[in-house]
């Protein structure tokens, strides 16, 4: 060790003395490269200002967007700290709960769902998922992977369970584990979650639920509906842009955690391991060996003040603004004779609605029309029904009625243009 030392400050010496000019080299072909440099990356990068009106992401609130110019901090300096107990508290009053274990990965909503799943199944335990679209069918596969035996209960697309089947799910099948999506963006279905927490007690499973496209737009009341494990995104309702996943575990859920006989397949999400990191179970002071992995500064700040906004607003008011602007783009669509997917209107989820494609109408032409003319996206449907069915999602900085008014309009040019006419 002493004598690699030496040799290498010998080196370094008469390196040094080597240089004639310190920092002068500018002689690359002593770094030859066979690679050309790519001419796409010779010019620099230019993007169009969209109304983002598909199931996610959103447009961010402004707030949430002008802080990613923020200069960055060391991640392990006390104002990134305090940031870091901001979000918590601002993820717990979205959530409306008082959970300890509420954080957030890096990552994608997705991430959310690998690492809540892997964090509450052991292999071998039964998870009883319910399907009643297309992301219950990914945590079915997730879950199937961690090694979970799991069992599908489905609804015809357009359709959610009854407090009764979920019931009657519970007591034929006894489940660890019941998984149910509150907002399910591919079918445009909401699934309530009052009176599941209670089910969940009373046959001894933890309930896990998935709010990515429900938080920030219509109400979780985590605590009071006795929710155990809940995971969402930060580019939907939270206002933020994609790469973060915050997760809540209640006591109840943090108890199976420390019973776990297995340690969960993933470092990164483990949440034992998180909860030091985002200093629940470690102190402050102890930041150097509370570190598990880099965090990215720009993207806490823009959730931070995506919440922020939130938070100012007013959760009700956030809430009634989403409802509002649902209601006035079902009249806007009742007007112009489209057929909701969802039949029931209190099965259908606030932010993302969903309407067949008119007869003689291309919903990939609509698509195309509404972004070229308008610069405005929706979407023709996310693997259900895809191409079929005009998807519209308002929600975050989006849901008010100015923003609806001018898709809503955009759509009716669309619709009685002959260029969305089927062939
Ligand atoms: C968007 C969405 C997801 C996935 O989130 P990503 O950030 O795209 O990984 C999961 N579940 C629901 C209900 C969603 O709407
Ligand atoms: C640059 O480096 C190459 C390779 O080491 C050497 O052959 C050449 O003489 C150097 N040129 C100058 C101007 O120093
Ligand atoms: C957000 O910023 C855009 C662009 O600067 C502006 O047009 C819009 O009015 C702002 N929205 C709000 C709610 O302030
Ligand atoms: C669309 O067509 C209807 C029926 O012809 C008409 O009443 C309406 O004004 C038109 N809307 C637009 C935006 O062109």
């Amino acid at each position: 060790m002493g004598i690699d030392l030496g040799i290498c400050l010998v080196t370094l010496i008469f390196s040094i003395k080597d240089v004639s000019c310190w920092g002068a080299n500018t002689n690359t072909t002593s770094f030859p490269s066979k690679y050309k440099k790519p001419e796409c990356l010779k010019s620099p990068l230019e993007t169009e200002s969209r109304l983002l009106a598909t199931g996610g992401p959103a447009n961010p609130y402004n707030r949430s967007f002008d802080s990613l110019q923020l200069p960055i901090l060391g991640m392990l300096e006390d104002p990134s700290i305090k940031i870091l107990f901001d979000i918590q508290d601002g993820i717990r009053y979205v959530l409306q709960t008082k959970n300890e274990y509420t954080l957030v990965y890096h990552g994608t909503g997705t991430t959310g769902m690998t690492g809540v799943l892997d964090n509450m199944i052991e292999p071998g335990e039964k998870v009883l998922v319910g399907i009643i679209g297309y992301w219950a069918t990914v945590a079915s596969n997730i879950a199937k992977r961690l090694g979970a035996n799991v069992i599908q209960m489905e609804k015809p697309h357009g359709s959610r369970f009854s407090l009764s089947e979920i019931e009657a799910a519970l007591k034929q099948h006894r489940p660890n584990i019941l998984y149910l999506i509150n907002g399910e963006s591919t079918t445009g279905v909401y699934q309530p979650l009052e009176g599941i927490g209670e089910l969940c007690y009373k046959y001894d499973c933890i309930s896990i639920i998935d709010v990515v496209a429900t938080v920030g737009q219509q109400p979780i009341k985590m605590d009071e509906n006795k929710i155990d494990v809940v995971y969402l995104s930060s580019q939907k309702g939270c206002g933020g842009i994609v790469g973060l996943a915050p997760v809540s575990f209640s006591p109840r859920a943090m108890r199976k955690v420390r019973r776990r006989q297995t340690v969960p397949k993933f470092y990164q999400t483990d949440i034992t391991e998180q909860a030091d990191a985002w200093y629940i179970t470690m102190p402050v002071e102890q930041r150097n060996e509370a570190f598990l992995h880099s965090i990215s500064m720009s993207l806490l700040y823009s959730l931070r003040e995506g919440l922020a906004n939130v938070v100012e607003e007013g959760i009700e008011n956030v809430w009634q603004r989403h409802a509002d602007t649902h209601r006035y783009i079902q009249f806007r669509a009742r007007k112009l004779g489209l057929e909701p997917y969802v039949k029931n209107p209190e099965d259908r989820l606030i932010g993302t609605t969903i309407f067949w494609a008119p007869k003689g109408k291309d919903a990939v032409k609509i698509e195309h029309y509404m972004l070229e003319k308008f610069n405005i996206e929706i979407s023709v449907g996310l693997f259900v029904d895809m191409g079929k069915v005009i998807r519209v999602g308002l929600f975050g900085s989006n849901a008010n009625r100015a923003t609806a008014t001018v898709v809503m309009d955009a759509l009716e040019f669309a619709l009685n243009s002959t260029d969305t006419n089927s062939e």
